[in-house]
């Protein structure tokens, strides 16, 4: 017998407000063309004044609780992911627990930037096959509206606000790749190149929240170089190949990113979940934002072989594969 962790329920939750491409076009030098065309961004939501990061969390927790016909008092620990917290300290999944009413077990956030939720999910993975907890909330969950630098045309059309959150309970399975539930992953980082996208202020430098820098088409480079291998290495680790696989749930940052990965995949795109038109880049939340929306949608059946992968600041870079 061996211990794995199978997702038990997913949900998220999306701010109210949706901001077209159009909303740019009077206010930077861009198009709605040029915004379609080389990232397939159509709109993102954007969070309320004073709506924060753990209220958006909250909500996705309710959401993916509620899906899997749990209550807040069956969770043993929750790890959220997130670059974008409500405070220097405590963890936004503090606040979460507490909005939540849990009083016991673990809360931490984890800070990976668009790969968290990945790095989230295989550290949730590794506790509850060592026995920590029974079952984990993993959450996505970012604001990165507060974060942009509005007069800089080529980051701040890219990013959008939301929550996705993933409930994993402890399953006794064989110990082979049919079992249901996280069956590998590889995690990435190599910080030689963490001046490719960072956010230009912190607590330790300069005592502010600073906003996010981005050379795009270098990152872009090596997330079409990066992420097919993390994935193939991932399938590896399980014993599966890429045809057995039945959905790709990408990270969502650009389709023409997107696209390459699951060409060199050898997926045709009707295998992939694509949600990057209406949510934008939205960081960690972006892949437990796509689950839960194909999940929503009744995509996924039992038995499927689902692989997720992300690249972000760091640069961190990630794959997971587990069976629905
Ligand atoms: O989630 C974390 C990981 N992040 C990513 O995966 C993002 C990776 N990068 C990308 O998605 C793409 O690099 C971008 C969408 C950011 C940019 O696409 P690109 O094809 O790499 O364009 P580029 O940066 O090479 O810029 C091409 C041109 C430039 O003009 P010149 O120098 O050729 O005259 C830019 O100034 O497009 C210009 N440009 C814009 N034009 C209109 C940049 N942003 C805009 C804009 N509207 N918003």
């Amino acid at each position: 017998m061996t211990r794995r962790a199978v997702i038990r329920g997913t949900g998220h939750y999306l701010p109210e407000r949706v901001v077209e491409n159009s909303w740019f076009e009077g206010r930077l030098d861009t198009t709605d063309e040029w915004i379609r065309s080389r990232s397939g961004i159509e709109r993102r939501h954007f969070a309320a004044e004073g709506q924060m990061t753990s209220d958006l969390g909250i909500r996705a927790a309710r959401a993916a609780l509620d899906r899997a016909g749990l209550t807040p008092a069956d969770i043993d620990g929750i790890i959220l992911a997130t670059s974008t917290p409500d405070f220097t300290f405590p963890a936004v999944a503090t606040t979460v627990q507490a909005g939540l009413g849990i009083k016991r077990g673990f809360a931490f956030d984890v800070q990976a930037v668009c790969a968290g939720f990945v790095f989230a999910l295989a550290n949730a993975d590794a506790m509850i096959r060592a026995g920590q907890a029974d079952r984990i909330l993993v959450i996505g969950a970012e604001t990165f509206s507060r974060i942009m630098d509005w007069t800089d045309r080529s980051t701040c059309v890219l990013f959008g606000d939301g929550a996705g959150a993933v409930v994993l309970e402890a399953q006794d399975g064989a110990g082979t790749s049919d079992d249901r539930g996280i069956l590998s992953s590889d995690l990435n980082s190599d910080g030689s190149y963490r001046e490719l996208l960072y956010v230009d202020g912190g607590v330790s430098s300069t005592g502010t929240a600073g906003q996010l820098r981005m050379q795009g088409n270098l990152v872009f480079r090596h997330a079409v170089e990066k992420l097919a291998r993390t994935a193939h290495t991932a399938l590896d680790r399980a014993g599966l190949t890429p045809d057995q696989v039945d959905w790709l749930v990408p990270h969502q940052a650009n389709m023409r990113i997107i696209t390459a990965t699951a060409q060199k995949m050898g997926l045709p795109l009707d295998k992939v979940v694509l949600t990057v038109a209406d949510h934008g880049n939205t960081s960690a939340a972006s892949i437990p934002l796509a689950l839960s929306v194909a999940d929503g949608q009744g995509r996924f059946t039992p038995g499927q072989v689902v692989v997720t992968e992300a690249i972000g600041g760091g640069l961190s870079w990630g794959a997971v594969v587990l069976r629905w």
